[in-house]
Formats: C-alpha cells, sequence, structure tokens
C-alpha cells in the first residue's frame, strides 16, 4: 500500500502477556515509517459500536514500557460480528469514518475468523495469532504461550513440595480448551507423572491405568503424585457435560463451569483410595508479565504485520515456521486448531 497509513489495532478474545509488546511494535514500526496508529479498544466490540467506534491514538509516548505488562492495554471482548446483524457493516462503516486504510487484529482463531470475514469483503486486514492455548492453525508459536507454560512449570514446582510433604495426589488443571499444549509443555517441565490433553481420549481403560498406576506408585513407596489435565478434557462416562454450561459468543462452552480437575480428583479419591487435592491454575496462566520469549515473538509478529501492509500483502496471518517468520492467507486459518502431534514419542499418552 503507498503512502501514509492510518492503521487501526485491536486485541480480540481472550488477553495473554504477548499482546503490550506486539501493540509497541506496531506502533514503533509503523511511526517509523511514517504511518499513524490508532488502537480500537475492547476488540470488534470497539469497532462496531454504531456512531461511536472505542478507540484512542497510539503514538510512542503510548505504549512506552507496556513491552514489560501482561493483558493488553486496549482491552478485548469476545465479539463474534459473524453472527451479529450487520457486524461486519458497522466495522466497515467505523473503519470509514475514522479513515483507516488498514488494520491489524491480534487474535485466536475466533478474532482472525471475524478478520478473515473483513478481509473477505476487501478491507486491508492482517493478523497475529495469539493463544495461550497455542493452537492457532498455521503458526508454530502463539503469543501467551511460552508465558503460561512457564507459570504452569512453577505452579508444578510449588505444588510438588506440598503433595510430597503430605503424600498426597494433586490434581491440576489447566486451560487448554482444543489442545493440550501447556498441560503437555508445563507439565512435562514441571515433572508430573501423567498428563491428560484433549487430543487423547481419556478412555475407561486409561482411567483404570491412571488408578493402578498411582496405588501402585504409593506401593513402592513413591508417596505423592501430580496430575496434569486440560480443561478440554472429557472424563469418561460423563457424557456430554458440557451442555448445561453457558457459551460464550463463539459458542465455546464456558469450561471453568465443568470443572473437569474437581471431578477427576473426586473419581481418583473414590477410586484409588488415596488423598487427592485439585488446583484449577485458571487465569494465573493468563495474567503477569509476558516472558522474554512472548515479548520477543510479539515485537517480531508486530513488526511482520505493519510490513505486510506496507507492501500490499493484505488477508494474511504473520506466523512462525521453523523459527522464520511467514506469512499465511487468513482465509486459510479459520476453523481450525493446530493440535498436538501425536507422534512425538514417548509424550503421549503419558503416564509417567
Ligand atoms: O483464550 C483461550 C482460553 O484461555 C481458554 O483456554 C479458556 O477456556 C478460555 O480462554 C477462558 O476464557 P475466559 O477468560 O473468557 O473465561
Amino acid at each position: 500500500m503507498s503512502g501514509r497509513l492510518k492503521i487501526g489495532v485491536l486485541t480480540g478474545g481472550g488477553d495473554c502477556p504477548g499482546l503490550n509488546p506486539a501493540i509497541r511494535a506496531v506502533v514503533h514500526r509503523a511511526t517509523a515509517g511514517g504511518h499513524e496508529v490508532v488502537g480500537i479498544l475492547d476488540g470488534w466490540k470497539g469497532l462496531a459500536t454504531v456512531g461511536a467506534p472505542l478507540t484512542r491514538p497510539l503514538d510512542r509516548a503510548a505504549v512506552h514500557g507496556i513491552q514489560a505488562q501482561g493483558g493488553t492495554m486496549l482491552g478485548s471482548s469476545r465479539t463474534n460480528l459473524l453472527k451479529r446483524e450487520g457486524g461486519l457493516d458497522a466495522a466497515e462503516a467505523n473503519m470509514r469514518a475514522l479513515g483507516l486504510n488498514a488494520l491489524i487484529a491480534i487474535g485466536g482463531d475466533d478474532t482472525l475468523s471475524v478478520a478473515a470475514g473483513l478481509a473477505k469483503r476487501g478491507a486491508a486486514v492482517n493478523a497475529i495469532p495469539k493463544t495461550m492455548d497455542n493452537d492457532v492453525w498455521g503458526t508454530e508459536g502463539c503469543l501467551g504461550f511460552d508465558t503460561a507454560a512457564n507459570i504452569v512449570t512453577e505452579a508444578l514446582d510449588r505444588i510438588a513440595t506440598t503433595t510430597a510433604s503430605h503424600h498426597r495426589v494433586a490434581v491440576v488443571e489447566v486451560m487448554g480448551r482444543d489442545a493440550g499444549w501447556v498441560a503437555a509443555w508445563g507439565g512435562l517441565a514441571g515433572g508430573a507423572h501423567a498428563i491428560l490433553i484433549p487430543e487423547v481420549e481419556f478412555t475407561a481403560a486409561a482411567l483404570d491405568e491412571l488408578v493402578a498406576k498411582l496405588k501402585a506408585r504409593r506401593a513402592i513407596g513413591d508417596g505423592s503424585s501430580i496430575i496434569v489435565v486440560s480443561e478440554g478434557v472429557k472424563l469418561p462416562a460423563a457424557g456430554s457435560t458440557t451442555t448445561s454450561v453457558p457459551l460464550d459468543e463463539f459458542g465455546h462452552p464456558r469450561l471453568d463451569k465443568v470443572a473437569v480437575g474437581d471431578a477427576l480428583a473426586t473419581i481418583l479419591e473414590e477410586r484409588s483410595g488415596l488423598e487427592v487435592r485439585c488446583t484449577r491454575l485458571g487465569h494465573l496462566q493468563r495474567g503477569g508479565a509476558p516472558t522474554a520469549a512472548d515479548r520477543v515473538l510479539g515485537t517480531r509478529y508486530g513488526v511482520a504485520a505493519v510490513e505486510a501492509l506496507e507492501a500490499g500483502r493484505l488477508g494474511v496471518m504473520v506466523a512462525l515456521k521453523g523459527g522464520a517468520i511467514v506469512e499465511v492467507p487468513l482465509a486459510e486459518v479459520g476453523g481450525k486448531n493446530r493440535s498436538i502431534d501425536l507422534s512425538y514419542p514417548p509424550l503421549f499418552p503419558h503416564f509417567d
């Protein structure tokens, strides 16, 4: 795209550490190129607010020091403009009213599906993948994942000492709706004895095996065990447990209401006769300062997204492939998840 651009930037979906470094990089690279940046507040909701889009100007002073901060300085929401009557029309109208000739959307698969919808209608939209779940299709790295995996690792280190002192079993529930990246990375780094992820069906036989393993560990005097479970794992015979829980605008069940960790702890206590405690790490995994890796990735993505706009490569998501930044057509990203490659031996199923 030639000339001076007025670029909007927004963050949508669940927040995570790494968003602020990406926003900062967008602002630094864009202003260095002579462009102007406008922050859209609260994701797609802010852009589609009829007659009064929620915005704030962004210059270098506005983003000073934010690389060290978690969350998003722009706010976020789970707003699905594809489902809202006239949602995309309102977003386009507001882009025109604000004089925006380009937009950078930072989000997970839901936010990016809306970005793809706008791009399909001709808007100049590029995207940056984020989600601590790390499951956006088309990239090997999402903002927020490294920080979350580190937080889980540290939590397991702490849970291990109290669990060992009391010769208990600890069930640690971590986020991961469709993919078990956080459970797998955090669990392996933290020395978990079992890791349950959504990609591997937790069958009745696997439950039997887990109970037997816990008892066997106790029998040989290895008094404590740690089990990491992704929130998206379905327990055997649990049936359709997610039907009565509230759904978000994208149709996802509120998995904190399902509380698979608590249910698993109850079953294991009954079946093994051991004392079991459950800890749900919840939003601790999404809070606080980003790691160096998330700051660097956010910075690389922010720069690359602006450079793609400048070069007229539109409707793309910047992505990580083999350590390099590449571009993937947004149209290919939606509706798919990047699952863990189950051929990684000897990780899955992982019963240590
Ligand atoms: O953004 C993905 C995610 O972190 C999921 O792992 C989790 O199920 C969900 O967000 C929780 O969302 P909320 O903060 O809206 O409860």
